[in-house]
């Protein structure tokens, strides 16, 4: 019978999670023991009436003190230091990750691929290609989890998360929602499908989307307007958007803000949040006007406007 004690191992952040996992139950295995061994030993040497030497040992006391206080406090800080560092890993998503947006929802998770594919409850990934999550949720607090990449992170209404791995198996693994979050909380998973890059090319071929994240963007940022004040030739002052994305923006009251997916967000929801130096609001908030899947194109629209900007410059 197959009765497996961890899930599969399909990223290298996987066998380091687990390895951290052992050697820290191997340590506490190991303390456990120096604990509980003499001291059974001992209770029975030692019961009341038993005639065992009980003249107090002739050890320096500090000695021991010292030896059982620094000895374990060095390997624990060793555990602190390996654990920080595979923390500073799963939490940092390298840059040159291929972005995928992730919305939750009850009960299901949708989707969106940069290509313009959309799956739910079902992620399709290229095997050894690094993959950054960003999510959101439009109702309630949900939690994406992938346990044989070790990762999971809370998918939270009214700001982006974010999470990342690297698949280095081809293979179908679980995918959970694993925060409470309702009635059918439990049917709230699926399916990552790990292909070989060739398969991956052939899956979003086969999706053939009439747009591509970007360009769907770009449409709703030319239906809703926002390209009627926010580009070169609008009369409506307003703050241009080219290079915007990963730049700091000097707000009207002192601050500086990088312009981050959730300040991009933001600014969409509640313009009069944060007020770029020198401008006025007068835009409308467009709060219930996008959903969460339309409001993470037109950000993609905006980080491409920043992709391009080095280009124009001469
Ligand atoms: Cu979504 Cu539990």
């Amino acid at each position: 019978m197959d009765f497996p004690i961890l899930p599969p191992q399909a990223s290298k952040v996987a066998t380091q999670t687990d390895n951290l996992y052992w050697g820290l139950l191997c340590a506490s295995a190991a303390v456990c023991l120096v604990v509980f061994v003499p001291m059974v030993y001992w209770i029975f040497k030692y019961r009341s009436g038993k005639p065992a030497d009980r003249t107090p040992p002739k050890l320096s006391q500090n000695k021991i003190e010292l030896t059982w206080t620094i000895l374990p406090l060095f390997i624990f800080m060793g555990f602190y230091v390996w654990g920080a560092k595979q923390y500073f890993l799963i939490e940092r998503p390298p840059p040159d990750a291929m972005e995928l947006n992730v919305i939750g929802k009850q009960w299901m998770w949708k989707i969106q691929h940069p290509e313009g594919n959309r799956e739910i409850n079902e992620l399709h990934v290229p095997v050894g290609r690094m993959v950054k999550l960003t999510m959101t949720s439009q109702d309630v607090i949900h939690s994406f989890f992938l346990p044989a990449f070790r990762i999971k992170q809370d998918v939270v209404p009214g700001r982006y998360t974010t999470e990342w791995f690297k698949a280095e198996r081809i293979g179908t693994y679980h995918l959970f929602c694993s925060e409470y979050c309702g009635t059918s909380h439990s049917h709230m998973g699926g399916w990552v499908i790990v292909m070989s890059p060739a398969d991956y090319q052939d899956w979003l071929i086969r999706g053939r989307p009439d747009s591509t994240l970007v360009q769907s963007g770009e449409r709703l940022f030319r239906e809703l307007g926002c390209s009627g004040c926010h580009e070169g030739k609008s009369v409506v002052r307003a703050p241009p958007l080219q290079g915007i994305f990963g730049k700091p923006v000097p707000l009207n009251n002192g601050e500086v803000v990088i312009a981050d997916e959730g300040y991009l967000r933001d600014s969409i929801l509640f313009p009069a949040k944060q007020i770029v130096g020198g401008y006025t609001n007068d835009m409308p908030s467009f709060r219930g006007k996008v959903s969460e899947e339309q409001l993470l194109q037109i950000v993609a629209y905006l980080k491409s406007l920043g992709a391009q900007a080095p280009q124009e410059k001469p």
